[in-house]
């Protein structure tokens, strides 16, 4: 099984902006899609100091970056890699 690797960034700009919240992701995925879930947490990814990525809070999806990042679009990306793995 393909797994789907998802970071939540810890550091302090991130958890200002909301990141705590992040991890309600999984309420709204299926029993079948989580089990591929593998989840990481990571301090600062250093995204937060550079404009070109957006706001924080920042996740990683399969190495992607969401940016102003809340549970229901990592959800939303986490659904369609697990529609396009299906393929
Ligand atoms: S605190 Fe999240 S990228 Fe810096």
């Amino acid at each position: 099984m393909e797994k789907i690797t998802v970071e939540l960034c810890m550091g302090t700009t991130c958890f200002v902006m909301g990141s705590s919240s992040l991890p309600e992701f999984s309420e709204s995925l299926s029993e079948s899609i989580r089990e591929k879930i593998e989840l990481k947490h990571s301090p600062c990814m250093g995204l937060c100091k550079d404009q070109k990525y957006g706001k924080a809070p920042y996740v990683k999806v399969n190495g992607e970056v969401i940016s102003a990042a809340t549970p229901h679009a990592v959800a939303v990306r986490i659904r369609q890699i697990a529609e396009e793995q299906d393929d």
